[in-house]
């Protein structure tokens, strides 16, 4: 499948720990382009699952995602984007400069997430944890539509994501 791509875009990777997201971004962004809340928490404790770093790490990844923009730079931002009110915030920093936003959702069976979560170098998440996730996942996606991005994708199965061509257009 081709994903056509408006560039510049903020776009938002949403799906739980596992999802594949960081893999997705690796393949298809520059990693300038790839804003990665992990790699931010990492930079601030030297533990990307330290979640005390958190509140520190989104406050980064918002100065870097304004940042980028302000510089018409496509952005990618890779954490699980789960929260509605969390890409509101994003979202509306796109808005304010006129930049489109893409939501590209990963929506796998739920066997598949822990599949991948437990193929995670060294980074497994608790089981529990992904289980809350996912079931976030499920509402936000039902939200996505009505969100208000330029563009929303759902991805459903390995190889849709497998498939994926992303082509950018504009500039
Ligand atoms: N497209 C894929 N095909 C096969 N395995 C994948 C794919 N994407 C991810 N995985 C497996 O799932 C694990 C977690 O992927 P990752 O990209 O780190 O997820 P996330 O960033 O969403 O937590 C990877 O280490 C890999 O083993
Ligand atoms: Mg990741």
């Amino acid at each position: 499948m081709r994903l056509a791509l408006p560039d510049p875009a903020l776009v938002l990777l949403v799906g739980p720990s596992g999802a594949g997201k960081s893999t997705f971004a690796l393949r298809h962004f520059r990693p300038t382009e790839v804003v990665s809340s992990d790699e931010l928490r990492a930079r601030i404790a030297d533990d990307p699952d330290d979640q005390s770093a958190s509140a520190d790490a989104f406050r980064l990844l918002a100065l870097i995602v304004a940042a980028r923009l302000a510089r018409r730079r496509l952005t990618v931002v890779d954490a699980t984007n789960l929260a509605a009110a969390g890409r509101r915030r994003l979202a509306a920093q796109a808005r304010r400069v006129g930049i489109p936003v893409v939501a590209i959702g990963f929506d796998m069976a739920d066997d598949l997430f822990l599949a991948y979560n437990r193929r995670r170098p060294g980074r497994q998440v608790d089981e529990g944890i992904v289980r809350d996730q996912i079931g976030r996942l499920r509402e936000s996606v039902g939200r996505l539509p009505s969100e208000g991005y330029a563009k929303v994708v759902v991805l459903r199965t390995p190889a849709e994501i497998d498939g994926i061509r992303v082509e950018r257009v504009g500039g």
